[in-house]
């Protein structure tokens, strides 16, 4: 009891952050005490019961409310509402057919936590300052535009935004927004989904199966199908995004590669954690992304034209073609660092014949 009582303590207050848009706060999942009691029980380690940490020093939330009510004020603020809600304004219920873009009813907020402002949740502070850059999985140079619509058509598991569309404009002008202040080309540390050591054996999915009936289901549901705000239909997305599934990100997305996965579990996830103090240890981050990934989703069509560069194929890509000879299985589950050390072998022979950047 006591240590639910103080995992409890922990999920409420744990952000570090005001929420910057109130009217999505009410949309949040508000698990009842009997459930949060029960995720707790799941949570029994000596970090749940520290108090949370104050928010680092070097990480400042940007609030699109202090700008005017002029042109630019109202662009930004749409842009924002298109990352947070999403499903309401270009999801696959929307009334108007040609605002369809997205194919599942997630938000991008959904990974990119706090409307993209959450330090290690997929924040999008300094993004905008690092476009265009060499993409891998292009093999090739690519704009904002492009990053967005990669996010579309594999997250969203929907089509791409016009590239001269208000919505593109909106999201671009919001990125430029979160990017204020930034120098272009400098790094900014709290990007991505936050560090965590690579186990050396493969993930166990079974073992996660376990762990995430006991830590997530609470929230994302047995069957990984989260929490509708409303009904099927209604474009009311969903308080809790489902984890897989018709309406879940598909299989050429970011997060169905297990190591981005296990971070931004292991930094973000239950909600209410935080990366100073992760509630879930690495092995079990590990177990239970294996888990998530183990589960149906969509398809994405054309996978094997990704990271045309093959050597640039990050080793937990689990879809071939691969050059380094490992299976299938191994792609998708690890052990990676032996993928890795053939890989990194594989370009230093080929060095000539790769492009440089990032
Ligand atoms: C299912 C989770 C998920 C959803 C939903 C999602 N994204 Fe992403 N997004 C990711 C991941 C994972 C990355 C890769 C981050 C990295 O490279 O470290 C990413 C990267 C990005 C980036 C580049 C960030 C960077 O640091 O370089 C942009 C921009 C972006 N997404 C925009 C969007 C937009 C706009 C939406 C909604 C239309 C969206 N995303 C929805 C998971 C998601
Ligand atoms: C207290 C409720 C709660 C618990 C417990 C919880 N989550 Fe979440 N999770 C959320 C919410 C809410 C979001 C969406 C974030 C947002 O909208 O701000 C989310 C987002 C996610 C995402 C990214 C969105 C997507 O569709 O993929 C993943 C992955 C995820 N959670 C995995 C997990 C895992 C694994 C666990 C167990 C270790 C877990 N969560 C426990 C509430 C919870």
């Amino acid at each position: 009891m006591a240590v639910g009582a103080a995992a409890v303590t922990l999920l409420i207050i744990g952000h570090p952050h005001p929420h910057p848009h109130p009217q999505a706060q009410e949309n949040r999942a508000t698990p009842d005490a009997a459930k949060l009691a029960a995720i707790g029980s799941g949570l029994a380690t000596g970090n749940a019961a520290a108090p949370p940490p104050s928010p680092p020093a070097d990480w400042t939330v940007l609030n699109v409310d202090t700008l005017r009510d002029d042109d630019w004020g109202r662009t930004v603020r749409y842009g924002r509402d298109l990352i947070t809600k999403t499903y309401a304004l270009i999801g696959p219920e929307v009334p108007e057919a040609s605002h369809r873009y997205s194919g599942n009813n997630l938000a991008c907020e959904s990974c990119h936590l706090e409307a993209g402002n959450r330090k290690f949740g997929l924040p999008f502070q300094g993004v905008y300052a690092d476009f265009p850059n060499y993409r891998a999985r292009s093999g090739a140079v690519g704009t904002i535009e492009g990053r967005i619509n990669a996010c579309m058509t594999r997250s969203m598991n929907g089509r791409a935004l016009p590239l001269d569309s208000p919505q593109m404009t909106a999201i671009v002008a919001y990125l430029k927004f979160l990017s204020t202040g930034r120098p272009v080309g400098a790094p900014t540390p709290g990007r991505g989904p936050g560090r965590m050591a690579e186990m050396t054996r493969a993930a166990d999915p079974v073992r996660g199966k376990t762990i995430y009936a006991q830590t997530c289901a609470a929230c994302h549901g047995e069957n990984g199908q989260g929490q509708r705000t409303g009904r099927v239909g209604d474009a009311g997305g969903y308080s809790v995004p489902p984890l897989w599934g018709d309406d879940s990100f598909n299989n050429g997305a970011g997060m169905d590669r297990l190591i981005s996965a296990a971070k931004f579990i292991h930094n973000n996830m239950p909600v209410g954690t935080t990366w100073q103090q992760p509630v879930l240890s690495v092995e079990d981050s590990w177990d239970i992304a294996a888990f998530v990934l183990s589960q149906p989703r969509p398809h994405k069509a054309h996978l094997d034209r990704d990271f045309p560069v093959r050597t640039e194929k990050p080793a937990d890509a689990a879809y071939g073609p691969y050059l380094d000879g490992f299976s299938r299985e191994q792609h998708k589950l690890g052990p990676f660092l032996p993928i890795e050390e053939k890989l990194a072998a594989l370009k230093a022979a080929n060095r000539d014949h790769t492009p440089g950047g990032n």
